[in-house]
């Protein structure tokens, strides 16, 4: 048997992707930037063992069909030139499949663990890409600090892979996470993306505006300029959920607690605190604050009606063996 464990952190995107320009090897329309956090993780341990019949999957301490697992150790056995079926073990620390960006710590720390469990040394570059055929988001949490993630030219995928642009210690930005609702989001991100030519009349603008958006954002990091890094994240958001509500069928991902908090972040910075919100295909809103500010916004967030939990985390490392 071989084996191995790997952890990867979640990640939240201040420039959104959402649609692909080709579906099956997942290649994302757009690029994105995003922000590596601390204190979300998933933890998974993968184990080729000759003795099973076939792949097995736990997640969260239940079994779980390991159908879109088994496809992406797939990926991983054909380039191992094995076919050893795997056991997976994965917990995450956080609640899963609710704009939490489980999939991309999930498939981050599976292609991590998998790779190394089949014998593979591959690049940070490589296990990007890799990750990327999981989930989109995932090859952005192979890295720590701040990300992007490139929308990449080629048919076959190889220039669409993530990249640091800043690194975890390079600038103490603090996120909160105000969850509203732990249940798992009714239209996941694969479905909710599709045929978005068909589906959507402000695809076309989305599509038009990405590569402005990102230099933009790109610019304000390596400045440091926290308001215009805090400004393209809402408008970015917003631009996203925009094209969501405008998605036949109408695809409304908030409850009245994240109208509530969005507001409340507004609010926050009217009377002088430095913080922008981000919301992802799910419910939670992320504040995304200068450093030092966390522990006041987190504060506010939690008297807004309907918010349950929230969470104070800081930005995260690359993805590792453990
Ligand atoms: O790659 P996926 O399927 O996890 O989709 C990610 C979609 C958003 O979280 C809404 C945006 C993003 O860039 O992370």
């Amino acid at each position: 048997m071989k084996q191995a464990s790997a952890r990867a952190h979640s990640n939240i995107a201040l420039i959104k992707y959402w649609g692909k320009r080709d579906a099956r090897l997942n290649l994302p329309a757009v690029g994105s930037i995003s922000i590596t956090l601390a204190d979300l993780y998933t933890d998974t341990t993968v184990s080729f063992d000759d003795t099973l019949a076939a792949d097995q999957a736990r997640i969260g301490g239940a079994e779980v069909d390991p159908g879109r697992l088994s496809g992406f150790l797939d990926i991983v056995r054909e380039t191992a030139g094995t076919n050893v079926p795997a056991r997976i073990v994965s917990e995450n620390n956080f609640p899963t499949g609710a704009g939490l960006a489980s999939s991309a710590s999930g498939f981050a720390a599976l292609a991590l663990a998998a790779t190394r469990a089949a014998g593979l040394e591959m690049s940070p570059r490589a296990l990007s890409i890799l990750a990327r055929r999981g989930s989109g988001s995932a090859a952005r949490s192979l890295f720590g600090g701040l990300v992007e993630m490139h929308r990449g030219q080629d048919e076959d995928g190889l220039d669409a892979f993530a990249e640091p642009i800043l690194a975890q210690n390079a600038w103490p930005l603090e996120v909160v996470v105000a969850i509203t609702d732990n249940a798992s989001k009714k239209v996941n991100s694969t479905i909710g993306m599709s045929d978005l030519d068909a589906r959507s009349d402000f695809y076309d603008g989305w599509l038009a505006h990405a590569e402005d958006d990102l230099s933009s954002m790109r610019e304000a990091i390596k400045a440091r300029d926290f308001a215009t890094v805090g400004a393209l994240s809402e408008m970015s958001c917003l631009k996203l959920h925009g094209l969501m509500l405008s998605t036949r069928p109408g695809l409304i991902y908030w409850n009245a607690a994240t109208v509530s908090a969005m507001h409340a972040v507004r609010e926050m910075r009217a009377s002088g605190l430095d913080v922008y919100f981000t919301i992802d295909a799910g419910p939670q809103v992320k504040a995304l604050c200068a450093p030092g500010q966390g522990q006041a916004v987190a504060a506010e967030l939690a008297q807004v009606p309907g918010v349950l939990e929230t969470r104070l985390t800081a930005l995260g490392p690359d993805a590792a063996v453990l």
